[in-house]
């Protein structure tokens, strides 16, 4: 018998479960009238930096809709920021870095002394929640990939052709890979300590690694998250590799040891299994806008994806990216009635 009581970690490792669990990326966030509440008293990044305040707002999912999973409400982007830049969030023009990084000159001034430091308010959001948390709800921890998060230090600011950091990557890329050194053991260290302080699970983000032709994606973007998994390894926290793109840059990941894959909404997940149902578990990947659909059409793209994996497991329910801040909530209570229902009956075959 298993000692494991989540379905989240179960389905990870592949034990059998009941029915597939469900998280959802960004689940913590602006669809939510109750987290809106909170921020029309606070700011975004004093949410992220209060403890009591990160923890209120994590919960917040977990208390309506009990998702299976928890993830710490932080950002991606308070890495760049304790390295030394500027961070903002500009009211409806996402975030600003500053200065933007450009030459040796910008990339000198970065400092990775003291690290978890100026970051222990997230280890202190995660010792608050632990004992917060429903039992069987597992803590996830997450950070940025070291390309993405180049990516926002080097452009700046939201950006529509990369220009900057594709220069850099095609002009300059001695200086491009001591940036993604540094980002490297900077991760690393910032999960290391989030393992510590009481992480369950970890989740790196490579929003951004699907914007460079495949065959650069495998240098720039998925080596030095393979050397992230390999460093975390010794923590025997299960960790996930969310990218996008498609199948051919998840299909990159395929030697990253990772114990979980998040496939994306451009992804076939009859074909990823198909691939990489060997090598990993598989999360997603429902196309985040088809909550602005119909019940029905929801349904079956639901189903779509649950009959890949039938009554096996390895496999956690989530979108194919986050979700987005207009949608209806009562679409995403019907949206996790649904899978719960429709899953446990596909179990409930085995
Ligand atoms: O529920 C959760 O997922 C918890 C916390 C979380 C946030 N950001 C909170 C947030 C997580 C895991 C992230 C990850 C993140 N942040 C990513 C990777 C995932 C992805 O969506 O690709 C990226 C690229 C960022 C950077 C970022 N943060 C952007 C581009 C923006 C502005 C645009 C946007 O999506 O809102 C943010 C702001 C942000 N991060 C908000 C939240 C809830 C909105 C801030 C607000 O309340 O106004």
């Amino acid at each position: 018998m298993s000692e494991i009581q989540s379905l989240y970690l179960k389905a990870i490792f592949k034990e059998p479960v009941e029915r597939t669990p469900v998280w959802i990326m960004r689940q913590a966030g602006r669809y939510l009238p109750e987290y809106q509440e909170v921020r029309s008293k606070h700011d975004f990044l004093t949410v992220c930096k209060t403890p009591e305040l990160a923890t209120e707002v994590t919960l917040q999912p977990i208390r309506r809709f009990g998702f299976d999973a928890a993830i710490l409400f932080s950002d991606i982007l308070v890495i760049p920021e304790a390295l030394g830049q500027t961070l903002q969030f500009m009211e409806n023009h996402g975030p600003k870095l500053s200065p933007q990084l450009l030459t040796e000159k910008e990339f000198d001034q970065l400092s990775a002394d003291d690290l978890p430091a100026k970051l222990s308010f997230v280890a202190e959001a995660i010792a608050m929640l632990r004992p917060a948390l429903p039992e069987g709800t597992p803590l996830i921890g997450f950070s940025g990939s070291p390309f993405t998060l180049a990516t926002y230090m080097i452009e700046g600011k939201p950006t529509r052709n990369f220009k900057y950091i594709k220069t850099m990557l095609y002009s300059n890329p001695k200086l491009l890979e001591g940036l993604l050194e540094l980002l490297s053991d900077a991760v690393s260290t910032y999960l290391q300590m989030q393992i510590r302080a009481g992480a369950q699970a970890i989740q790196i983000f490579d929003t951004w690694g699907g914007i460079l032709p495949v065959h650069l994606y495998r240098r720039y973007s998925a080596n030095y998250m393979k050397k992230i998994v390999r460093q975390l390894k010794p923590l025997k926290v299960p960790v996930t590799l969310f990218s996008r793109g498609g199948l051919s840059y998840l299909l990159q990941l395929e030697d990253s040891t990772a114990e979980m894959l998040g496939v994306d909404w451009l992804t076939d997940m009859g074909e990823a299994k198909r691939h990489l149902g060997g090598v990993a578990a598989l999360q997603g990947n429902l196309d985040p806008t088809a909550l602005y659909g119909s019940r029905e059409i929801i349904k079956q793209e639901v189903d779509k994806i649950l009959d890949v994996f039938g009554s096996q497991s390895g496999h956690v329910f989530n979108l194919g990216h986050g979700i987005l801040p207009d949608i209806p909530v009562d679409n995403v209570y019907f949206l996790v009635d649904y899978i719960r229902q429709r899953s446990s009956a596909l179990h409930a075959q085995r």
